[in-house]
């Protein structure tokens, strides 16, 4: 096993509640995870995607390396928000090499900034459906100054960044690793604590991706509001470690609205991509991010869309010692862990 890290990265998803850091190994041809671990931060420490404290999120990052003992210090992290643009684009037919020559121009029409301000990547999915002559591109585009400030954050905690990939696509990444693919589409949606984002799969490519500014914090500011306690007490009370702080008839009028906004987002987002892909059916949905758990929130999103809604399990598919990971808490916090092992499974040479 000498060779196996040779290429692969520590996944680091740095949320603006939770960071968690996960890695994976092939051992003896099978994927097996190595280490996961996660650390709450601070309220406030990462604002609409920008590290605004970063001696505190790199403490916290340093304690986690520490405490799980990781041993390789590359890793792959992920942006998303009001920093990544991602557009699909239709160009003519030609090879990955003369469209890396020629995406900086051909972005230029599709993003509102300057091209020399951001970062761009792209991804050929295919032949146009009615142009043969043309093909479809995933075109991605993220502001520098954003990317830039992720990789000097990641060198001051010690890190070596060696992917930085985007929010949507991690979730894509580790639904490939874990679920069967299947011709039919699949809707993807992380809720977090400041922010939504949703991929709707179709034939194995994303075909829709969406990043909306909620989640589950909304509610925390609620109850704190509310009780006029601070932001710690009012996320215990609505955990259900403080419950006799308030009457449970409050805590779920409160839930429950932000619960319904939530939906009414997703159904805009499903209503949105049934009426630019006509005929199309989404089979599932897959829900995942720590705010997913919100009671109620699950059953809610099933009525509201009339799609079947599950929980994703991130760590299917892995293998799992039970001498070295207590199982019951992977069981447990498993759609909070999703972007994450995405991120563990890129490889250095990834785009
Ligand atoms: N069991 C649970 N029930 C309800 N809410 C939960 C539960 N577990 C975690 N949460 C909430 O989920 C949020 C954290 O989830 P997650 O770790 O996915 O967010 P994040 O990645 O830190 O944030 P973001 O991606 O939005 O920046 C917090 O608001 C937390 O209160
Ligand atoms: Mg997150």
């Amino acid at each position: 096993m000498i060779f196996a890290k040779k290429d692969h990265l520590i996944g680091l998803d740095i949320g603006s509640r939770t960071i968690k850091l996960g890695e994976v190994l092939e051992k003896g041809g099978r994927r097996t995870l190595d280490k996961f671990g996660m650390a709450n931060l601070p309220q406030a420490t990462i604002v609409e995607g920008r590290i605004k404290e970063p001696q505190v999120v790199a403490d916290t990052i340093r304690g986690l390396v520490k405490d799980l003992k990781v041993k390789s210090h590359n890793v792959a992290t992920s942006i998303s928000g009001y920093s990544v643009i991602i557009k699909k684009i239709v160009v003519g037919r030609m090879s990955d090499e003369e469209l890396h020559d020629s995406i900086q121009y051909e972005a230029e029409q599709y993003i509102p900034f300057d091209v020399a301000d951001v970062n761009i990547d792209f991804h050929i999915l295919g032949d146009h459906e009615a142009n043969p002559n043309q093909m479809n591109v995933m075109l991605v585009a993220a502001k520098k100054e954003v990317v830039d400030e992720y990789v000097d954050f990641l060198e001051m905690a010690d890190l070596n960044p060696c992917v930085i990939d985007v929010d949507v696509f991690a979730l894509e990444k580790v639904f490939e690793e874990s679920y069967l693919l299947e011709e039919n589409s699949v809707a993807l949606v992380d809720v977090g604590a400041n922010k939504l984002n949703v991929n709707i799969i179709k034939n194995n490519i994303s075909a829709f991706t969406r990043d909306v500014a909620i989640g589950g914090e909304e509610i925390t500011r609620e109850i704190a509001a509310h009780l006029d306690c601070s932001f710690e007490e009012a996320e215990e009370v609505k955990l259900g470690s403080a419950a006799d702080k308030m009457p449970q008839e409050d805590l779920q009028e409160i839930v429950l609205s932000f619960v319904s906004n939530w939906c009414s987002e997703i159904r805009r987002v499903v209503d949105f991509f049934y009426s630019t892909h006509a005929n199309e059916n989404i089979q599932q949905i897959l829900l995942s991010g720590g705010a997913s758990q919100t009671p109620g929130f699950l059953e809610h999103l099933a009525t509201e869309t009339s799609i079947d809604v599950e929980t994703f399990d991130p760590f299917r598919g892995l293998d799992i010692d039970e001498n070295d990971h207590d199982t019951n808490y992977l069981k447990r916090i498993a759609p909070q862990a999703a972007i994450c092992m995405g991120l563990a499974s890129r490889r250095v040479d990834d785009k």
